[in-house]
């Protein structure tokens, strides 16, 4: 999967940069984690509970025995694997009498008997079952002799079973079949067989679509739901002949027929090639396509027939080949498929889901409209693309054995789709940014006493919570940064000719991650590369311990050492993991602007006398960003370091430019330097030009706006900010001839974004006028937009903020009337920016009502409204007073459901707010906070931190900034 959360570049000139929300949500899950996983360790948690004491147990009084039958173990057996399943599957797109949506169904699994039992184990969720002489299977013999009778069957739904008991015994080598008949629930929860809904020319129309992983197919009909329990599915879907189907292969014949009056017909496809059950994919719709061939490959884009007649879908389908290509060229093998299916569906859960051969998308993430879209949204297309189709090989082809190892699939997944995506727009300079979004997103959580490793052991990963729980950052943006420290070290050639034969020697099968590390130290060792230690070896270390290491080269001696980072140094770590050693570090680094040869810290402490200095010189770690952990010098190296920024920045990479910032900003967060150091990293921001460096200081300093905004240090900061982004905004106002033009280059675009960003926000001349003229010339032609598809967050936010009912309402209008996703996207994080609170507060309770704001996107959208620091207090009260609702709508989606609640408290950083905060968490002692209960402490914890930062910082920051903005001290430089 796509990560499911995308918060959009920029969210508002109101004052807020919004890296810090997205933070504050993954520190509260990865804690949710940790402490979920201490919580639950013995297998069928919630089952043990409801057990009487077993009188057989004298030696344990009044403890319950947990229930051990294997229905309530939540692994299946191993005497069983399936081979083929026949299945088809029949989504009513019109309600039923009761007005409730349905599908219907039959399966027949053929399963071959590994291990004599008289028990049969199937995953099955919220399917009724039709019963046949009162069992809710029928089960037969594939050869003619005759199968055991059945006994009994029923569903046990904490593990989600249908448990069949057999009169006899299964034979060990013999091959069986179970035919099951369902019905379920089409609902629009967004999992399993699901609906989801649009309007087209005044018609409601219904999708019928799966999203299985992790563990929905079985919500779909009886399966061995578990991804080593691969088997071929032969799959036929009942719709109505005015619609598509579109399932994993291709179709290969339909027949149709009628039934009360409607002409149906019946699809076959193509039986699949061995795969795991949550890579399934049924569909029907009404949408239409565009195609295209590379090589023998069929590649079709689908969505809204109106969004492909307006091209949307041009995009996706040019650079799917291309990028096809460049994963076949990349892992040497070609792709395993005759088709690839893309489509976009109205209403989806995560980013998108790469079901082997037709990928489903958020419209979001795969439309693109050259007028309406930013190259914000055209990258995140790019990228996604590139992730979903790296997954057709490394996660499809071959699989994870359990989800245990999911940080490997999408870690993977997660690093080459900045290849795959840089491969389709080299022009981009895409490869760096993984820095940005990815190292720098996870070192704020992986730098918490409550972070965890990436690794989980097998036996800790059960139930479907704790399985959906690993969707996390540490998987996805940790796993990807620490591959792509493997890939540099082990240099690309020797990395994928690993991986090639990692492929050929499992196509088809299930690996533990060490299969992948055997296959790149065989690499390592046929070409010679130089490693201090196995590839196994110095993998551990970053894979079974968490957090990352800081390095500290004391310049003067060469010494080095490093030492376990933490955010917070009193903070005691209460390791999951007993396995714990020095990091094996990969020292690429530069001494004066000239790169030099890699040194390896394999221990606590070292010397390296190349690192020692005098005079001018200094020393850079961490070369272009490549390896996972932070670097602090010696005061006088980071002097040096300040002078030449401010002297000629350009001698460091800007990759390194946006680290040296971001490790300042952290280490004086970890009190291991000065706030002060750290603010004197942006000094020289009134001389750069570059994206990167620029957003990491954005980011950082996002945290003193969220800090400072509602305090006497906040004019002070505004004035600093004036000073350093003006001349940001009159390059790009030059660049672009007076903002009629865009810029060429990619991250100037983004650049640009946030020069007027800033400008507005902190009041540089002519920047509002600009952005209201622009809105102002809109509202008087509302169907002929003119502003720049990349600036219109920023613009449509600028102009809401400074506008009045009149812009909010016109904003409300074209938001309604938006045909594509990303224009409304837009717009709906822009109306969380007026500062207006009755326009506010009734936003707010627009997202009570899913006719004005989707189910999806109502959470992120009280967060929006949180974000704006006029809309923070009423976004809290409103939570507050409506929490009844809100908890039974959203209680139970832990990843929108801790954001919530961190979007609407992040700012919290007085005892008032804490009393308030604390009183809150007791009022709803009783009913419980579900998947935010972490999140509700976490914010407690947060609160008492900011309290405790803002009493150390206050003064000093204030005064730093005073002082750098004294006319005096201008003029003196
Ligand atoms: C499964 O259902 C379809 C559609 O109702 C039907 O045509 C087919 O015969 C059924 N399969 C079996 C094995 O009964
Ligand atoms: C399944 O059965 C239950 C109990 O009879 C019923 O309430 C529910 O509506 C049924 N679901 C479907 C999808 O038919
Ligand atoms: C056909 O119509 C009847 C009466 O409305 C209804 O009971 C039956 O379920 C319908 N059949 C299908 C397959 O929808
Ligand atoms: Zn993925």
């Amino acid at each position: 999967m796509a990560k499911g959360f995308y918060i959009s570049k920029t969210l508002g000139v109101v004052g807020i940069v919004v890296g810090a929300g997205a933070v504050a949500t993954i520190i509260a899950l990865s804690v949710v984690y940790a402490e979920e996983k201490s919580k639950n360790t013995v297998e069928g948690g919630p089952v043990t509970t409801t057990v009487k004491p077993s009188p057989t147990d004298p030696t344990i009084p009044n403890t319950p025995a947990p229930p051990n039958n294997p229905w309530n173990r939540y692994r299946l057996p191993d005497s069983l694997m399936p081979v083929t399943y026949e299945v088809t599957l029949w989504p009513r797109l019109e309600p039923d009498g009761q007005g409730m949506y349905i599908f219907t169904g039959n399966s027949t699994v053929i399963f071959k008997c590994l291990k004599e039992t008289d028990l049969i184990l199937i995953h099955s969720n919220k399917l009724n079952l039709t019963r046949f002489n009162d069992a809710q299977a029928v089960l037969h013999m594939v050869d003619s002799s005759t199968a055991p009778t059945i006994k009994t069957t029923w569903l046990e739904e904490p593990t989600q079973y249908l448990v069949v008991q057999l009169n006899g015994k299964l034979t060990a080598g013999k091959s069986y079949g179970l035919y099951t008949e369902f019905t379920g629930e089409l609902a629009d929860d967004l999992g399993g067989f699901y609906r989801s809904e649009y309007t087209e020319d005044g018609d409601k129309k219904v999708v019928a679509t799966t999203q299985m992983q992790p563990t929905d197919a079985r919500k779909a009909f009886p399966c061995f739901d578990e991804p080593a329990m691969k088997a071929v599915f032969k799959i036929k879907l009942i719709h109505p002949s005015n619609t598509v189907a579109l399932s994993n292969g291709k179709d290969i014949g339909s027949v149709d027929f009628i039934v009360n009056n409607t002409q149906f017909n019946r699809t076959t496809f193509e039986p699949t090639e061995i795969m795991s059950t949550y890579l399934l994919a049924f569909i029907v719709s009404e949408f239409g396509f565009i195609e295209a061939m590379e090589d023998d490959v069929l590649i079709r884009i689908w969505a809204r027939k109106k969004a492909i007649d307006a091209g949307e879908g041009d995009y996706a389908l040019n650079k799917t080949g291309p990028i096809l290509k460049f994963f076949e060229n990349y892992y040497n093998s070609t792709y395993p498929l005759s088709k690839s299916d893309q489509i976009a569906l109205p209403d989806f859960n995560a980013g998108a889901m790469e079901n082997w051969g037709l990928i489903t998308y958020r419209e979001t993430a795969l439309l693109y409209d050259p007028k309406m879209s930013s190259n914000g949204n055209k990258e995140r297309i790019a990228t996604i693309i590139a992730h979903e189709l790296a997954h057709m090989w490394f996660g499809n082809l071959v699989t994870l054995n359990w989800w245990n190892d999911l940080w490997l699939n999408e870690g993977f997944a997660s690093y080459v789709e900045y290849l795959g995506a840089d491969h389709a727009e080299p022009e981009w300079g895409l490869k760096d940014l993984i820095v940005l979004n990815d190292m720098h997103r996870v070192f704020a959580i992986d730098a918490l006493a409550s972070s965890h490793p990436l690794s989980s052991k097998e036996e800790e990963i059960n139930k479907p919570e704790q399985i959906s729980e690993l969707f996390d950052a540490i998987s996805y943006s940790k796993g990807a940064s620490v591959l792509r420290m493997l890939s540099e070290f082990l240099t690309e050639e020797v990395f994928v000719k690993g991986l090639h034969s990692y492929l050929e020697e499992f196509k088809f099968k299930n690996t533990v991650y060490t299969d992948l590390w055997k296959h790149l130290q065989m690499a390592v060792d046929e070409t010679k590369t130089p490693l201090p230690e196995s590839v196994l070896e110095i993998m551990n270390r970053w894979v079974l311990q968490m957090g990352f290491p800081v390095v500290m080269i004391n310049t003067a001696t060469g010494a080095l050492s490093q030492q376990h980072f933490l955010l917070d140094p009193n903070s005691t770590v209460d390791r999951p993991s007993d396995y714990f050693y020095e990091w094996f570090v990969p020292i690429k680094w530069m001494k004066t602007g000239v790169a030099q040869e890699q040194y390896w810290l394999m221990k606590k402490s070292d010397t390296n006398m190349d690192m020692a200095v005098t005079g001018a010189d200094w020393v850079l770690a961490n070369l272009n960003v490549t390896g996972y952990y932070r670097v602090n010098y010696d005061q006088a190296n980071w002097n040096r370091l300040l002078d030449q920024l401010n002297r000629d920045h350009l001698v460091i990479p800007a990759v390194n430019r946006a680290q040296l910032v971001d490790d300042a900003f952290n280490l004086a967060r970890a009190d291991e330097i000065s706030t002060i150091l750290a603010l004197s990293t942006t000094k020289y921001l009134s001389s750069e030009r570059d994206y990167m460096p620029w957003e990491s200081a954005l980011d950082n300093l996002g945290y003193f706006t969220l800090m400072f905004d509602r305090t006497e240090v906040y004019g002070p900061m505004q004035d600093y900010l004036r000073s350093k982004v003006g001349p940001l905004f009159e390059y790009f106002k030059q660049m672009t001839s007076n903002w009629t033009e865009v810029p060429t280059g990619h991250t100037d675009q983004y650049n640009q974004v946030n020069a007027i960003r800033m400008a507005c926000s902190t009041g540089v001349a002519g920047c509002e006028d600009l952005t209201r003229g622009w809105f102002r010339e809109w509202m008087q032609d509302p169907n002929n937009n003119m502003i720049n598809a990349n600036l219109r967050t920023t613009v449509y936010c600028s102009a809401i903020a400074a506008g009045g009912v009149a812009e909010w309402d016109f904003g409300w209008e074209m938001f309604r009337n938006a045909t594509m996703a990303s224009e409304a996207e837009k717009l709906r994080s822009a109306l969380a920016c007026t500062k207006e609170p009755w326009l506010l507060n009734r936003y707010l309770e627009y997202t009570l009502d899913p006719n004005k704001i989707r189910k999806q996107d109502a959470t992120s959208t009280i967060v929006y409204i949180g974000n704006n620091v006029v809309g923070q207090p009423l976004a809290w009260d409103f939570v507050r007073a409506r929490w009844e609702y809100i908890f039974t709508q959203y209680g139970g989606g832990s990843f929108s459901f801790s954001n919530l609640i961190n979007g609407v408290t992040k700012r919290f950083s007085t005892d008032f707010e804490l009393k308030q905060l604390e009183q809150f968490k007791a009022d709803n002692a009783e009913g419980g906070f579900g998947s935010g209960t972490l999140a509700v402490d976490q914010a407690i914890e947060r609160t008492k931190a900011n309290i405790k930062w803002l009493a150390a910082n206050q003064k000093l920051v204030k005064e730093w900034f005073q002082n750098e903005i004294d006319p005096k001290n201008i003029i003196r430089k």
